[in-house]
């Protein structure tokens, strides 16, 4: 088990992509802190993986400084460190760009930006106080390459690579080390909210070497290898979840 002994801390975990990460890092051994916006999932998300092991969670919103500030502290507290913060948390909402509000352009941004930014420097405080640790932030191949519809999503996910590369020169030292996974279309509740057809879904498979959606479980796996020791000379890079899809025009 690479993550025997480690606290881990992921965002957003309810359901999709962040619930598969939470139950392959317990998989790994890591006693693991889920977070969710929406309380109800956290705590279906809590009684499901409990069976895979050492579950915690809380209700939080991660635009709010406050909550992002007592969930650390309190697990940092209990567990007497913190090693691993995955920052996953994330919306996308289906907009041309003529008809982006200024609600939805800020909404977006502060979800999928401002509270990687809050999670990451609070929880990297504590960490260059332990001596050192792990981040993984949800990026997007939309981080990479521009999907229409998608401005404000496509903005987001493109600041956090940078913001991700600036902690990894400027962690460096406290031992913390910044990485991303750009995951590309994975079956979640999210991607499928997007009201994609069959067809659609067929076509968009189509351009994807591999020939298929991806899954949860495969994008966990990359997250756990970034965040564990097999990972000790990586930082500041995109690890790439998208069976090939932007390899090609
Ligand atoms: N599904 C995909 O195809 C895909 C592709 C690339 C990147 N991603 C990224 O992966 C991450 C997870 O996506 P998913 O498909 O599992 O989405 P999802 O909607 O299924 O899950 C996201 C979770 O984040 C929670 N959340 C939303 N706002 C929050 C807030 N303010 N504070 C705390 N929690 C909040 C939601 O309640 C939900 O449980 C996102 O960052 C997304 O952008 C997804």
């Amino acid at each position: 088990m690479r993550l025997a002994g480690k606290t881990a801390i992921v965002t957003g975990a309810g359901r999709g992509i962040g619930k598969g990460v939470a139950r392959k890092l317990l998989a790994e051994g890591a006693r693991v802190h889920i977070c969710d916006v929406d309380g109800e999932r956290m705590r279906e998300t809590m009684e499901q993986l409990s069976a895979f092991g050492r579950i915690d969670g809380q209700t939080v919103d991660v635009t709010q400084r406050d909550q992002v500030e007592a969930f650390v502290q309190s697990v940092a507290e209990r567990q007497g460190g913190l090693d691993i913060l995955v920052n996953n948390a994330g919306i996308a909402v289906f907009q041309p760009f003529l008809t982006i509000d200024d609600q939805a352009w800020r909404r977006t941004l502060d979800v999928n930006l401002n509270g990687v930014f809050l999670f990451s420097q609070i929880a990297a405080r504590r960490m260059a106080e332990l001596g050192g640790g792990s981040v993984v932030h949800m990026a997007s191949t939309n981080g990479l390459l521009g999907e229409a519809g998608l401005a404000h999503y496509n903005a987001s996910k493109a600041a956090i690579i940078l913001l991700s590369k600036t902690m990894a020169i400027e962690l460096a030292a406290s031992n913390i080390r910044s990485n991303c996974v750009c995951p590309g279309f994975i079956r979640t509740e999210l991607a499928m909210e997007g009201g994609m057809s069959p067809t659609e879904i067929a076509s968009y498979q189509a351009k994807i070497p591999l020939g298929r959606i991806g899954t949860v479980e495969e994008v966990a796996n990359a997250v756990a290898f970034l965040a564990s020791d097999e990972a000790s000379f990586i930082t500041g890079a995109e690890l790439v979840v998208d069976g090939g899809q932007i390899c090609q025009e």
